[in-house]
Order: structure tokens, then C-alpha cells, then sequence
């Protein structure tokens, strides 16, 4: 084919060609695969120069914005709905595993290790939850010894790595499970709340007349020898948000019916003055391959 000279269709099969001796086989089908999807977007939407660089400028503030704490890009595939797109191809899960969904920017590693049936609210305000999670294979064998990482928003909807004055871990510990596959532990109810909405992803939602907001969640992220790391959260049942959650994450299998209850005794030996609400739910995880 000619080298010089291309227009405005052979300039695909140019590139295209140009990555033909790609050593990588993966490699070569992804960027091969990358550029005719991306050159038939632009042919696609007639793309102007100014749409060009505005591209060129959004994504060169996405990167900016960017750090150790804050990572746009991923946000951006959330809200594109890439990130869920990724995670339903990779997580086929058979029956008997609990679905998964996105991770988020609010995980950190190696969060506290409290014993089961330890408080994590740290005195938050908020209706109080005790939440029981047990552990299974798909069939129901206990997976004794599963950790199993919880984070969650306050009463507010922040997360304690947004809130500057909170020191150290709060809404967020590590546990293990008992012979049963069982933990246990105090909380408060979680609250809907926007993500970062400050940067470009922000502002892209902002110009399409999209809100930043995800449906009430408590995250969970459970590992156990021979199995695949689940990453998924619970959502609760009758928040505004669960049929436009801004990273597309809701599953049905994930949504959960808190039990109320009035004052009066309460697991680990507490006794309640006021309302108070709990939550036992069965989490198995997919064998690994
Ligand atoms: C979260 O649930 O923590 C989250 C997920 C995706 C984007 C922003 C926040
Ligand atoms: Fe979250």
C-alpha cells in the first residue's frame, strides 16, 4: 500500500500496519484493535479541531489532577461505564458467588485488624448497624480465616481519608473469620454521597446534566486461600440513587433490606436506647482456577 499520501480512511490501515511487527501478540491485537475503533470514532463524529484539543486539554487536566490520593482517570472509567464493563467480562461468577462491583478511590491497604463484633463507627453519629457477614465456597463449605476488609461512607457521605481532621482509620477495618466463616461488627448506616466532582470528570458531568452521586454502600473486599479476592459492596434498599448510581455499580443481588429495631438488647451485650438496625448477609467466593 502507499506510504505517502493518505486519506482521511487509508490513514487506518497505515497505523494499523505500522504496528505489524509488534513481538507481543497481545499487545499488537490491542493497539491494532485500539486504533480502528478510535480512528472510526473520530470519522464517526466528524471530530473539529476544537473538539481535538478540548479532548487533548481534558485529558491533560485529568492527568494533572491526579496523585497518590486522587486518581481521575479511573474515575473517568467509572463514569463511563468502563470500569463496570471490565469487571463484568473478568468476573463470569457462578452460582453460589456473590457478585462483584467497583473498587473506588477510598480502599486503603492494610486497614486496622479489630476482632469480630468490634465498632468501627469511632462515636460517628448515625442510626446504629450491626452487620454479620459469613463466608462460603459456592456450595456453602465455611471458609474459615477469609479476611475480610469493610469500608464505608459516615452519616454525611464522607469517607474518614476526606475528612483532614480525622487521624488514622474510621469506617474502615479488617477482619477474620471464625471456623464458621462468620464476622461480626458494629457500624452506623451509610449515607449516599458524590464523588469527586472538583476536576474534569466533574465538569463533564456537570455539562451533560449528570449528578455525582452513588447509592448507600459498605464495601467489602474478602480473600481466602484458593479463592478469588472479592471486591463488591451491599447497597441499601430504598436510596434515591440506586437506579442512577454515577459509576453504574448496582447489582440487584447486592442490594440489602436493613432489619429495624426499637431500643432494648442488642448483640454484644448491647443494650439500646433508641433505634437501631441490623444486617446478616451470605458472601461466597469464586474458586480460583
Ligand atoms: C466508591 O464507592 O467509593 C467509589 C467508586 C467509584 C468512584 C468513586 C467512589
Ligand atoms: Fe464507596
Amino acid at each position: 500500500m502507499s506510504t505517502r499520501d493518505f486519506d482521511e480512511h487509508s490513514i487506518t490501515q497505515a497505523v494499523v500496519e505500522r504496528f505489524a511487527d509488534t513481538p507481543d501478540p497481545r499487545l499488537k491485537l490491542v493497539l491494532q484493535s485500539l486504533v480502528r475503533h478510535a480512528h472510526d470514532f473520530v470519522r464517526d463524529v466528524d471530530l473539529s479541531m476544537d473538539e481535538w484539543l478540548a479532548a487533548v486539554m481534558f485529558l491533560t487536566r485529568t492527568g494533572q489532577i491526579s496523585d497518590d490520593k486522587r486518581q481521575e482517570f479511573i474515575l473517568l472509567s467509572d463514569t463511563l461505564g468502563i470500569s463496570m464493563l471490565v469487571d463484568a467480562i473478568n468476573h463470569r461468577q457462578p452460582e453460589g458467588a456473590t457478585e462483584t462491583t467497583v473498587l473506588g478511590p477510598f480502599y486503603v491497604q492494610n486497614p486496622p485488624e479489630l476482632r469480630s463484633g468490634a465498632d468501627i463507627s469511632g462515636g460517628e453519629e448515625g442510626t446504629p448497624l450491626h452487620v454479620t457477614a459469613i463466608v462460603t465456597s459456592p456450595g456453602g463449605t465455611p471458609l474459615s480465616a477469609a479476611q475480610v476488609d469493610v469500608w464505608q461512607s459516615d452519616d454525611d457521605g464522607f469517607y474518614d481519608v476526606q475528612r483532614p481532621e480525622i487521624e488514622g482509620a474510621n469506617l474502615r477495618a479488617r477482619f477474620r473469620a471464625d471456623e464458621d466463616g462468620r464476622i461480626s461488627f458494629w457500624t452506623i448506616v451509610p449515607k449516599f454521597y458524590p464523588i469527586p466532582a472538583d476536576g474534569p470528570v466533574g465538569d463533564m458531568l456537570a455539562a451533560t446534566k449528570r449528578h455525582p452521586y452513588r447509592p448507600a454502600h459498605i464495601h467489602f473486599m474478602i480473600a481466602a486461600e484458593g479463592y478469588e479476592t472479592l471486591v463488591t459492596h451491599l447497597f441499601v434498599d430504598n436510596d434515591p440513587y440506586l437506579d442512577s448510581d454515577a459509576v453504574f455499580g448496582v447489582k440487584q443481588s447486592l442490594i440489602v433490606t436493613l432489619d429495624e429495631h426499637e431500643g432494648g438488647e442488642a448483640p454484644q451485650g448491647r443494650s439500646m436506647a433508641g433505634a437501631w438496625t441490623s444486617l446478616e448477609h451470605h458472601f461466597g467466593l469464586k474458586p480460583q482456577r
